[in-house]
């Protein structure tokens, strides 16, 4: 299978997944809603916390698909200005995002956006331009080919500065990660290695969970799997150094890679929304 199709069902399963939260959504009108576990959900839709979580897990991902498909020019060492500004990179990154999931960040006054969501995209997405308009010198840098600005260490970087400006954590995890920052905790552990032994893709998962530290939170974690192109750095021979100088891991087309991970701390919105924002 081609890397083009692999993405297309890719992006099939996503939009499944969205038909089942908006299904979801129309049942909760439907039926009479379930008993309250705790004071603090009162004020918070469930459906616009899961919706508001794949939609930020979507915006960091399609950064990183923006970031892959201008590879080749981001390591051409021939060329200096690379043209590859924080604006060229939202222009794309907007267009993946609304090809993806219908959600047109440009327009959000007319689509049908959770609040919690229109909040945060921007701030993502804001973050997500400093991550690029950081890497410029890099970028723009002549006689070096690969620079280490790869869909990896964008998301990495990006997800750190949104998760130290907010009180959502995004994340992007691995069981046995590169770059120790990518190391999973325990619940994202667990998550990964069930995952790790089940064939076949799985689908994104999410639950709400209630711990008398947290009070109640939502997680979801979106897998990644590993496409053609990947495998040139994570590919065969294990232990063969890649470009970038870590070892290969020997892994194949279709494996688990890791995933995007989100944690929103229910209760802390419902109570204070504002102090949502560090
Ligand atoms: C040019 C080599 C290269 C290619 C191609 C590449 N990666 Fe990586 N990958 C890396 C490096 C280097 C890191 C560590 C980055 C960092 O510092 O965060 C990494 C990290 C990751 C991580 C985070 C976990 C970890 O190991 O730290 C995931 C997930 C991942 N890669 C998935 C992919 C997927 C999926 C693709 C293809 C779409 C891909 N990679 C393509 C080099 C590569």
């Amino acid at each position: 299978m081609n890397s083009r199709i692999i993405r297309r069902s890719r992006k099939l399963s996503h939009i499944a997944f969205i038909i089942m939260l908006a299904v979801e959504f129309s049942l909760v009108g439907l039926f009479p809603s379930p008993p309250r576990m705790t004071e603090a959900s009162v004020n918070v839709d469930v459906t616009e916390v899961e919706q508001s979580a794949y939609l930020l897990v979507m915006l960091l991902d399609s950064g990183r698909i923006v970031v892959d498909r201008n590879q080749t020019l981001i390591n051409d060492r021939r060329l200096g200005d690379k043209g590859f500004t924080p604006e060229v990179f939202e222009n794309q990154v907007i267009e993946e995002l609304r090809v993806r999931t219908g959600v047109d960040m440009r327009s959000f006054g007319e689509a049908i956006v959770p609040s919690l969501a229109r909040r945060f995209l921007p701030i993502l997405m804001q973050v997500s331009k400093e991550t690029v308009a950081s890497a410029q010198l890099v970028i723009n840098q002549r006689g070096i080919g690969y620079k280490n600005f790869i869909p990896a260490s964008f998301a990495r970087l990006a997800a750190s500065r949104f998760s130290s400006k907010s009180q959502i954590i995004l994340k992007q995890v691995a069981l046995h990660p590169r770059n120790p920052k990518n190391t999973p905790d325990v619940y994202e552990e667990k998550m990964l290695s069930r995952w790790i032994n089940q064939s076949g893709r799985v689908q994104p998962h999410s639950e709400y969970i209630e711990a008398a530290e947290t009070g109640k939170i939502f997680r979801m974690m979106v897998p990644l799997y590993y496409e053609k192109a990947c495998l040139e750095c994570h590919g065969t021979p294990a232990g063969m150094l890649d470009i970038s100088g870590y070892p290969r891991e020997g892994s194949r087309e279709g494996d688990l890679a890791g995933a995007i991970s989100v944690l929103i701390p229910v209760s802390r919105l419902a109570e204070a929304p504002d102090r949502m924002l560090k």
